[in-house]
């Protein structure tokens, strides 16, 4: 493991290994409401590839040709070749001990995860604690998620871990309801988020005393800004992640570390 480090001290990036630690892990055990902000590198030790990166997918893939709408409209058989590949290999992927760690904060304390992620994940260790009935409400998929699936002309959707077969345009699945093609429930570049999801994060992010941030480049909004809504509302912010990021000037204490190996000690009862 990379030793935690402080980058705190607003920022200034200084090695603080258990110190950093243990004012951290203060902030969550006196935090009435906790927001945590999660993104792909909370995944990475599931094996779930990053974006960014040296093994990240956006390293051998140009995003728009493959996640903007104007990409499905040109070649919809080649964007869900690539979300198949992706659900294919997400769905042999079982949540880390950073994922069980955030379930179990959950069920302990007022705890809401705003991911970016799509790979259903969280919802996987939630229900693994048995706590996906209790807490379900406080997970909010920003992006969406691979395993929802929805019609491009009406307002049907589902969730479904079936596989799709993306041999050609015509074995493509469509719409029950109105028999338009169906796409991927995920949010592409270009997209709004969901205008009821997007509030609510922004609400509890502005509630929260405290916001992790877990494995985020912190590059894309509207997502990025969340912590600082945070900030701004009075309340601090925490960062897990084994690189300095945007938000890391912002942080009270910014852990350097993967997420699987710092979590579960950050966490600890
Ligand atoms: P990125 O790939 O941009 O960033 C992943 C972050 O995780 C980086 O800051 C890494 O340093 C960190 N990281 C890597 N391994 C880690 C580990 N084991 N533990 C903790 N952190 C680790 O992914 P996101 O920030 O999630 O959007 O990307 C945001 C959005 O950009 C995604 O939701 C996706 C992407 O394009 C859409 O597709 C719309």
């Amino acid at each position: 493991m990379i030793p935690p480090t402080e980058g705190g001290g607003r920022g200034h990036g200084r090695p603080a290994g258990e110190p950093g630690l243990a004012r951290a892990a203060e902030l969550i055990r006196d935090a009435r409401r906790i927001v945590v902000v999660t993104g792909a590198g909370v995944s990475a030790e599931s094996g779930v590839p990053t974006f960014r990166g040296r093994e990240g997918l956006w390293r051998d893939h140009r995003p728009e040709d493959l996640a903007t709408p104007a990409a499905f409209h040109r070649d919809p058989r080649l964007v869900w070749e690539w979300y198949e590949w992706r659900r294919s290999l997400v769905g042999e992927c079982s949540p880390n001990p950073a994922h069980r760690a955030l379930a179990e904060l959950q069920v302990r304390k007022e705890a809401d995860i705003l991911t970016q992620n799509v790979d259903g994940l969280h919802a996987l260790a939630l229900e693994r604690v048995g706590a996906d009935g209790v807490v379900e409400a406080r997970l909010l998929e920003l992006h969406g998620s691979l395993f929802r699936l929805r019609c491009t002309a009406c307002s049907w959707e589902t969730s479904s871990r079936e596989p799709v077969d993306a041999s050609s345009e015509a074995t493509l699945p469509h719409c029950p309801e109105c028999g338009a093609l169906a796409r991927p429930g995920v949010v592409w570049f270009g997209e709004a988020l969901d205008r009821g999801v997007l509030e609510e994060a922004f609400r509890l992010a502005s509630s929260a005393d405290t916001c992790l941030v877990v494995g985020t480049s912190a590059v894309v909004q509207p997502a990025a800004s969340l912590p600082l809504a945070t900030a701004r509302a009075g309340g601090v912010v925490v960062e897990v992640n084994p690189e300095p990021t945007p938000l890391t000037n912002l942080a009270a204490v910014s852990l350097r570390g993967s997420a699987g190996e710092v979590l579960p000690r950050l966490l600890e009862g």
